[in-house]
């Protein structure tokens, strides 16, 4: 019997923290829902303190999901760990994750606390949470510059106050395999009780050694694995699941555990997971890459076709490469769209939703043939992103493009229900629309990505396209999804206005 290892993700905590990756609570319901389904053991949906919208997010996870247990992070201080517990209440199975770091540099110039303030403050909070659960994780911000010395004497308190999980971040992505392994080896020889705790890891991507430094604590104990989708997170980012998963699945000669992941849910839920936050996924990432299982050279090509594992050590439908699977056209009842979406784990919220989704369904079905699983998520982010209460709306778009002569586009937006139109040149129809746009709002908006993916192959294929915007210090993301680029186009800015136009203030766990 192999040991479970815990899949912990927190692409919806951690994952969130990436500059303009913010979403929205009904975005953020779509990812946990296919997160349950990808077999995640805990989902960290949130930090509860940080805004009233992320609280309301994390209690409406926890009332719907089911098979993972729904977690909220919280500073170790009572407020924190309060709203925590309140956000997790109505779960099924809930836990609170309090943190606070103990690295010197940390305590002297972050906290302005003493050593023996920290360890007092730290067993404070693991208390409050027990009020409200037996779920209790603590983590040892910056851990991989702490004293282990005085990380042996503060897990030791918590464990004592009650803590089930400790977990070990490398916070600042510092360390390397070899060092990560053996701190975890010796912080186990060590804590009293360690037997009575699961160890967890929580690496960043600085230095390029998330992955790897997981998987060197997983060999020394760690039986909890932080992670998030397509490695999304705060700077360089976390460690990526899908990566963790496959190493673990791949060379079970090598770990003694395994982990309870659907491993063919992994590109659907990287597929999402990038169409959300804007966040594209690199061709050559390991198993999420387009180009992943791609083989290229004319002798790799040959060996793969006389015997496959001669080049491949995972097989593309092990982690959900079948798509581009036919799934609906333009004859296709209502019914038959609805059992789909279904199949694919999207539930809208209403028969309203629904419909809607349905008529943009049919619409797209007259400009596009065949209708792929991968256009249905598009169509439903799409409609997701509509939402009626948005500030600004694309309302019509001509744009002239001509050989020889200067793009130009007249743009019609409503800006709280009232029609506006501007017209604008420029270098190409893109700018000329985006142009237009700023002609009306006047956001002052600097543009600081513009990416265009296409979600199936075929020239008749829908343009994904991300517009990041920065402006006064935030930054944002804004999606658009069409079989018209420069419409997609346009909807991907406005998106982005609107988030900029919503101004959402929320606290940082880490400042
Ligand atoms: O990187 C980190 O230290 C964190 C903690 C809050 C666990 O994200
Ligand atoms: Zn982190």
């Amino acid at each position: 019997m192999q040991e479970r290892l815990i899949i912990f993700d927190t692409t919806l905590r951690d994952g969130e923290q990436s500059p303009g990756a913010a979403m929205t609570k009904e975005e953020k319901i779509r990812i946990a829902r296919q997160l349950e389904k990808l077999g995640v053991d805990v989902i960290e949906a949130g930090f509860a303190a940080a805004s009233p919208g992320d609280f309301e997010a994390i209690r409406a996870i926890a009332k719907i999901i089911k098979d993972s247990t729904v977690c909220s992070l919280a500073r170790a201080n009572e407020n924190d760990v309060r709203r925590a517990g309140e956000a997790i209440k109505p779960a099924k199975s809930g836990r609170i994750h309090t943190f606070i770091a103990t690295s010197p540099i940390h305590m002297e110039n972050k906290l302005r606390m003493t050593p023996d303030e920290v360890v007092e403050r730290a067993v404070q909070a693991v208390k409050w949470a027990r009020e409200y659960t037996d779920d209790v994780e603590f983590s040892a911000e910056d851990a991989v510059r702490s004293d282990l010395d005085f990380l042996v004497r503060i897990f030791d308190a918590v464990i004592q106050a009650g803590a089930t999980t400790i977990n070990v971040p490398d916070t600042v992505g510092y360390s390397i395999p070899l060092l990560w392994g053996e701190r975890f080896k010796q912080l186990i020889e060590r804590v009293p009780d360690s037997d009575k705790v699961v160890w967890s890891t929580h690496c960043h991507n600085d230095l390029g050694m998330a992955v790897a430094n997981s998987l060197a604590a997983v060999m020394n104990g760690a039986r909890q694995v932080e992670c998030t989708i397509n490695g999304l997170g705060e700077r360089a980012g976390n460690a990526a699941l899908e990566e963790i998963v496959m190493a673990i699945k791949t060379r079970r000669d090598v770990f003694s555990c395994d982990t309870r992941i659907d491993t063919t849910q992994i590109v659907p839920t990287s597929k999402l997971v990038s169409s959300i936050t804007g966040y594209p996924v690199q061709p050559n990432k390991a198993v999420v890459g387009a180009n992943a299982f791609a083989h290229e050279s004319g002798i790799h090509q040959d060996g793969v076709l006389k015997h496959r594992e001669t080049y491949e050590i995972m097989r593309a439908e092990d982690v959900g490469w079948t798509t581009n699977k036919l799934t609906l056209g333009k004859l296709s009842g209502r019914n038959a769209f609805r059992t789909r979406l279904q199949e694919l784990g999207i539930v809208l919220e209403s028969e309203e939703a629904l419909n809607a989704a349905f008529a943009r369904f049919k619409e797209l079905a007259d400009k596009k043939r065949e209708i792929y699983d991968e256009d249905l998520q598009a169509l439903v982010s799409d409609e997701a992103l509509s939402e009626p209460h948005e500030h600004y709306k694309l309302a019509y778009l001509h744009v002239c493009s001509e050989t020889g002569e200067t793009p130009h586009a007249t743009v019609a937006i409503t800006e709280d229900g009232k029609e506006r139109k501007a017209q604008a040149d420029g270098s190409g129809p893109v700018d000329a629309t985006f142009r237009a746009i700023e002609a009306m709002v006047n956001s002052g908006a600097e543009l600081l990505l513009y990416s265009v993916n296409n979600i199936t192959s075929g020239t008749d294929a829908q343009g994904e396209v991300t517009v990041r915007l920065t402006k006064g210090g935030r930054v944002v993301n804004g999606q658009g999804a069409d079989t018209d680029i420069v419409i997609a186009s346009a909807k991907a800015y406005i998106n982005a206005l609107n988030k900029l136009h919503s101004r959402l203030e929320r606290a940082h766990p880490q400042v």
